[in-house]
């Protein structure tokens, strides 16, 4: 079928949510994708950081096609060694206690939700349920989680909303301190929001929040959904602090290409969901489990880190050393990469993708890079040349 008749099927038959543009993907191969008409595009948005390991990874498309052969499903009621890999291997890795399994971010922290709840209920009794997140925060679109994403536009239309979700400001402590009192249960971070315009939380105000949470045995919650899986060129993102979570949430890179969510706990929240109290049909998938397993064997190859570490800041330098009046400012760490611009992002991201270069937004002023964490520096500067272009078209 050829591009144009595509796209008006498609409208005849989905329902209206997003805003495709004009061209129809057929394969990718290393950090590009290519159309149906043989056009090539850089991708520095892995599928909103999903493609960790690029496309067409060999490591990983083995591993599939083995368990394909074998095995692709038997839910949560019987053991099998895929699941038992996956789980020891992002145990031992991520030094937390126990994982659950599931199928995406939202998922995740709809799950470390009602961990951290029947945590305090379990304690404390009833009234002790209270969620506060950050304002310009993201954790995904079910109803618990949309609650939890402190941005507005997500809430309206959808009432009535869940009870017990409450916003601060990120960088804030006394905004945190005088809206603590004996109903909250937890708090949500991301180490950088992602959705909410690549912000990295500042680590003096992180170390106090999480005191506060041990004194008062709040539960702490990082949602790693975005940032972590060596995104940022450690493991998660909070590392960068120096404080230890009660609660990760991951989904996105750690099944690169494949779904999957997964939350780890401590040991102090280890025993509170018992049998029953908790599930889902798909997680655990055999197919997600043996992806997880490749890109956590890849991760912790030596040097792989640092690689995400030079790479993100070689883009930076790039960037920086362009001295174009349109960027204000780069942010964000390892290859999770915000860049201010003066003109509206969307402007740069419609040029950049007409020029062959896949970027996303984050806000009104903020492009957001988040290419695979196996970019090459040959790719890197195929892009970074698309975006010096534009720049000085702009300006
Ligand atoms: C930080 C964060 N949390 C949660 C989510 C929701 O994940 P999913 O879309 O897999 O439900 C996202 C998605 O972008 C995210 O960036």
């Amino acid at each position: 079928m050829n591009k144009n008749s595509t796209i008006s099927k498609w409208n005849e038959y989905f329902i209206d949510t997003y805003n495709q543009p004009n061209f129809v993907i057929d394969y990718g191969k290393g950090s590009c994708f290519f159309d149906i008409d043989g056009n090539k595009y850089i991708d520095f948005t892995s599928g909103y950081g999903v493609s960790s390991l690029g496309y067409s990874n060999n490591s990983l498309k083995n591993a599939l096609k083995e368990q394909v052969d074998k095995l692709l499903h038997t839910s949560n009621l019987y053991f099998n060694e895929p699941v038992l890999y996956a789980g020891e291997k992002i145990i031992n890795i991520s030094g937390m206690d126990k994982v659950y399994f599931c199928n995406s971010g939202t998922e995740s922290n709809e799950t470390a939700f009602k961990i951290a709840r029947k945590y305090s209920s379990d304690k404390y009794g009833e009234g002790r349920g209270t969620i506060i997140s950050l304002k310009d925060s993201f954790h995904g679109r079910t109803m618990m989680s949309l609650m939890a994403t402190g941005m507005d536009k997500y809430h309206k239309y959808f009432y009535p909303l869940p009870e017990g979700f409450k916003y601060i400001e990120r960088n804030n402590i006394e905004d945190l301190k005088s809206n603590i009192d004996s109903s909250v249960c937890a708090i949500i971070l991301e180490a950088i929001q992602g959705e909410g315009g690549v912000n990295v939380l500042e680590k003096d105000y992180v170390l106090e929040l999480s005191k506060i949470c041990k004194e008062k045995d709040i539960v702490l919650i990082f949602d790693e959904v975005q940032c972590g899986i060596a995104r940022t060129g450690k493991l998660f993102g909070y590392e960068y602090f120096d404080v230890k979570p009660d609660i990760v949430t991951v989904a996105k890179g750690l099944g690169a290409g494949i779904p999957i969510g997964g939350v780890l706990v401590n040991e102090k929240l280890s025993k509170v969901l018992g049998k029953g109290d908790q599930g889902t049909t798909f997680g655990g998938n055999l197919l997600a489990m043996v992806a997880a397993t490749v890109v956590l064997d890849e991760i912790s190859k030596e040097g792989f880190y640092n690689d995400i570490t030079e790479k993100g800041a070689y883009i930076r330098k790039y960037i920086e050393d362009f001295n174009s009046e349109v960027v204000l400012n780069t942010k964000g760490l390892g290859l999770m990469i915000g860049i201010e611009t003066s003109v509206e992002s969307s402007i740069i991201e419609e040029k950049a993708r007409k020029k062959g270069l896949l970027i996303l937004t984050a806000g009104k002023n903020v492009l957001r890079f988040l290419p695979p964490l196996t970019v090459s520096y040959k790719e890197i500067d195929e892009a970074l040349k698309i975006l010096k272009d534009i720049l000085l078209e702009i300006n």
